[in-house]
């Protein structure tokens, strides 16, 4: 009677179910998986976010497809502060990254069709493409030092059904930046196989390093930018994302048109979110700058983790960090025994690497609970050696 797209193993895993427990116990919990922004102390001041959303229009509903026409000038501003000249009339608002994602399977993709996703990355993909009956196909990000496209790699995975190449820039949970000349690269690639090119910026706002933008430049391919507030005022709440679209008007165009009939299907964008936006999206320094301060000093102590057990790999941007702690080290076990720490952190595996022996650790929590998680992980792992500027 259930669809098979949806036949899905429900049965929480002993991992989840620990973590949950251990959550609901009401014991101190070293959180280092928590992605939340509002429960890492980086929410916004209420009063600022209430006068933002109080505007007397909130009364009269005006549907329109594309997002309010404010809304769009305002993402349009924001592309441009990010070096991306995008007009507000190739701009469509979503009611998150996750639902962009969403229409997109469905404008590009038939049932079956296949989308090439970076691996390692964030599991949420895999949803998304479960519920639109789309295969995701992984190309490999390689790290030698720094992470990379293996452009060979990704250009062996483009099969008859492949519609489109999805970056993640920068990666969760990597860090991997893609330089202007690999996403040059890739957009010719794209256009020459006639596929789309989908640019995941969630996170650029807090880059280490220039990150260029799939929106950015003349593009050949059909190129998709990605975005919305939950990352970039640290809004989750807001239920906001957007897709900018950059490439040829023969491309643009007409898939514009669909994409406006998809979303019509829907509407999901509240009134109220769509009028807050331009004021929230131009404060997003608020919530921007003190989120640097946060990530710096997370990353601050994980320079201090030296030694054989564990070290970090080198990122460029996101909100998390990855341990690698050594491919004999069953990442699941290490993580229920860090449980009984009161620590949380998630296992490579969740991400997609290719080798055993890696942690992911969320970069979003308050500093002193960063160093202590921190510390815990690494005496698990064996490592003695690790300069803490809390101390322990
Ligand atoms: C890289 C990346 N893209 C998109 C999303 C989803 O964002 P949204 O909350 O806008 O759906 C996430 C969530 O963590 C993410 O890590």
């Amino acid at each position: 009677m259930l669809s098979s797209r949806t036949a899905w193993d429900l049965a929480a895993n002993a991992l989840a179910a620990r973590t949950d427990a251990l959550r609901a116990s009401g014991r101190p919990v070293l959180d280092l998986a928590e992605s939340n922004p509002t429960r890492a102390g980086l929410a916004w001041d209420p009063a600022e976010l209430t006068a933002a959303l109080a505007d007397p229009r909130v009364a009269s509903y005006e549907p329109t497809p594309q997002g309010l026409l404010a809304a769009r000038e305002a993402v349009s501003r924001y592309l441009a502060a990010r070096g991306a000249a995008v007009d507000p009339g190739r701009v469509l608002l979503t009611a998150s990254t996750s639902e962009a994602y969403a229409l997109l399977f469905k404008l590009l993709c038939d049932p079956g069709d296949e989308v090439l996703v970076p691996a390692p990355s964030y599991p949420l993909l895999d949803l998304l493409a479960d519920l639109e009956a789309v295969r995701l196909v992984r190309y490999p990000m390689r790290y030698d030092g720094s992470w990379h496209l293996d452009r060979a790699a990704l250009e062996a995975s483009i099969g008859p059904r492949t519609r489109a190449v999805v970056v993640v820039s920068p990666a969760n949970p990597t860090g991997a930046v893609l330089d202007a000349e690999e996403l040059a690269g890739l957009d010719r690639l794209c256009a020459a196989n006639d596929l789309a090119l989908l640019g995941d910026e969630v996170f650029a706002d807090s880059a280490l390093r220039p990150c260029p933008s799939v929106a950015a430049g003349e593009r050949e391919a059909l190129a998709f930018h990605l975005s919305g507030l939950s990352k970039v005022c640290g809004l989750p709440q807001l239920k906001v994302g957007w897709i900018a679209v950059a490439g040829p008007s023969a491309r643009v165009e007409p898939a514009l048109a669909r994409l406006e009939v998809v979303s019509d299907a829907y509407l999901s964008v509240s009134g109220p979110a769509q009028l807050a936006l331009p004021g929230l999206l131009a404060g997003r320094e608020r919530f921007l700058a003190p989120l640097r301060v946060r990530l710096a000093a997370n990353r601050a102590t994980l320079a201090g983790v030296r030694g054989a057990a564990a070290d970090v790999l080198a990122s460029a941007g996101g909100w998390s960090a990855v341990l690698r702690i050594g491919e004999t080290i069953d990442e699941e076990a290490l993580c229920l025994d860090l449980l009984e720490d009161g620590v949380v952190v998630q296992p490579g595996f969740f991400y997609d690497f290719e080798r055993q022996g890696h942690l992911v650790v969320s970069l979003l929590p308050p500093p002193p609970e960063f160093a202590a998680g921190l510390r815990r992980v690494l005496d698990r792992c064996g490592n003695a050696d690790f300069a803490s500027p809390s101390g322990r």
